[in-house]
């Protein structure tokens, strides 16, 4: 046990207890984060004189030697500190000696974590929003190549009306980029520096708030330091929005799924991201797409389990909230790797064109607009929908479909018909004229394409400049 609060303490911690409570084994990952923000305060102190220069630049020098060692991984991180603080905190103190002691001044733990977690996830949302732009990229690209791609497209999963690939593709951009700016929001939103704000009453030296802030690239310093050790609510958002695409995913990994049954054969999902059966051999399973929908759960989990764990928590910091921690991690890990293989995924699937243009020929997907077309001949759309109704179920008799159909067989069910209906409810016809914005239909699919591509242009211009700020 190598604690940094024993002085108070007459008798040992028992062993089990000790270990239940020390959190090293998974806040290790915040040792860049606490680092970076350890060197921030002590070249602030530094400056307040607070700490002589001499003994700012020892502790500076220090921490960034841990940092180097760390980075060429030769220095481990070893469990007889209680967290990644007390770790950094004894190393700096055994290369540097006395000055390492004063780097705590006017800092606690309390502010410490709460700075070196949204570090972490301040990277980590922009690492997302880049992930999300890829996929972005991806599904553009191929919204442009399968305009006249037809499929049928379903309510309650039963044919409905056709549509293309393209706009069925497009479905799923639109919520990835409500994901996106949903990551924007919440950075905007969290990007205000905790530390300063010691266990949960400031301090009483003179710190300058603002100076580690922009040392750190915050927006400012948080306002009221009870709430800046215990707010949680950038986490809350962070798993709420990481659950919202993992819906989005896992939508999508269902009709891949269902796409790429034997009954469906859509498409076919690439050998990379397949695997087989045991047993049977035959089998090429879309365990990728099973797994992102499987996983989704995982990060519901890490919300409900937070917003369970903040629910009960007077002010300020309890230790409740050392929690946060392994669930974030955990629901990062499993969105990273999600977005990362499902884009692979859908770059290298094929779709089967023949298919699912054939799968929308059938199935009376140009039902309503074959009664569109004996509204524009008069027919009020009550009856025409009857009249329909009663041709469908005609051909259901026949094992037949609307449009193979002779002339003489429809004018049995409505004289309104004319030769002119075949052209009416050709699959083209179905799909092309559907132009208002938003529909399927060619010309309206490129002007979405169109704002779409500018949309993504700025997107990548504004993750250019943030890299090249370091951010
Ligand atoms: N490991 C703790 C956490 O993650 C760090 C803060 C400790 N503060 C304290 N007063 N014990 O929340």
């Amino acid at each position: 046990m190598a604690q940094l609060w024993g002085g108070r303490f007459a008798e040992e911690t028992d062993a089990f207890a000790y270990q239940f409570q020390a959190s090293i084994s998974f806040d290790r990952r915040l040792l860049l984060q606490d680092i970076e923000g350890s060197i921030a305060h002590a070249v602030m102190l530094g400056r307040q004189h607070i700490l002589s220069e001499e003994e700012k630049d020892e502790i500076v020098k220090g921490l960034a030697g841990i940092r180097e060692d760390a980075e060429k991984g030769t220095l481990q991180i070893t469990d007889e500190y209680e967290d990644i603080h007390s770790f950094v905190e004894a190393v700096l103190i055994s290369r540097i000696g006395d000055a390492g002691k004063k780097l705590h001044t006017g800092r606690s733990r309390n502010d410490q974590v709460a700075l070196d977690m949204k570090l972490y996830v301040r990277a980590e949302i922009a690492r997302t929003e880049s992930l999300l732009i890829n996929l972005l990229r991806t599904l553009l690209t191929m919204m442009e190549e399968h305009l006249d791609t037809y499929m049928p497209g379903f309510t309650h999963l039963q044919k409905a009306q056709p549509v293309t690939l393209a706009h069925h593709l497009g479905a799923y951009f639109e919520m990835f980029r409500r994901d996106l700016l949903r990551m924007k929001d919440i950075y905007r939103r969290m990007n205000y520096c905790p530390l300063g704000s010691g266990a949960l009453a400031g301090t009483t030296y003179p710190l300058d708030r603002g100076y580690t802030s922009a040392l750190l690239g915050f927006e400012g310093p948080t306002l009221n330091s009870m709430d800046a050790v215990s707010d949680r609510d950038y986490l809350i958002e962070y798993l709420s929005a990481a659950a919202i695409v993992m819906m989005h995913l896992s939508r999508f990994s269902e009709e891949i799924i269902i796409w790429n049954s034997n009954e469906y054969q859509f498409v076919e999902i690439a050998d990379a991201y397949s695997t087989g059966s045991s047993i049977m051999p035959q089998k090429k399973n879309p365990d990728i797409a099973e797994l992102v929908r499987g996983k989704t759960g995982r990060v519901y989990g890490a919300l409900m389990s937070l917003l369970t764990t903040m629910k009960g928590i007077p002010l300020a910091y309890n230790k409740d909230m050392q929690e946060d921690k392994e669930l974030t991690f955990d629901a990062i890990d499993t969105l990273r790797g999600c977005l990362t293989l499902f884009c692979g995924m859908l770059k290298t699937m094929r779709f089967r064109r023949d298919v699912m243009e054939a799968s929308a020929a059938n199935g009376f997907t140009n039902a309503t607009d074959a009664a569109d077309y004996l509204v524009g001949k008069g027919v009020p759309f009550r009856d025409a929908h009857s009249i329909i109704g009663r041709l469908v179920l005609y051909c259901i008799d026949k094992g037949s479909c609307i449009d193979a159909l002779s002339l003489e067989e429809l004018k049995e069910i409505s004289p309104v018909f004319e030769e002119d209906i075949y052209d009416a409810v050709s699959l083209k016809t179905c799909v092309e004229k559907r132009l208002t914005i938003g529909a399927p239909g060619q010309e309206a699919m490129k002007r979405v394409i169109q704002i779409n591509k500018k949309f993504l242009q700025e997107e990548l211009q504004k993750e250019k400049e943030r890299i090249s700020r370091g951010e």
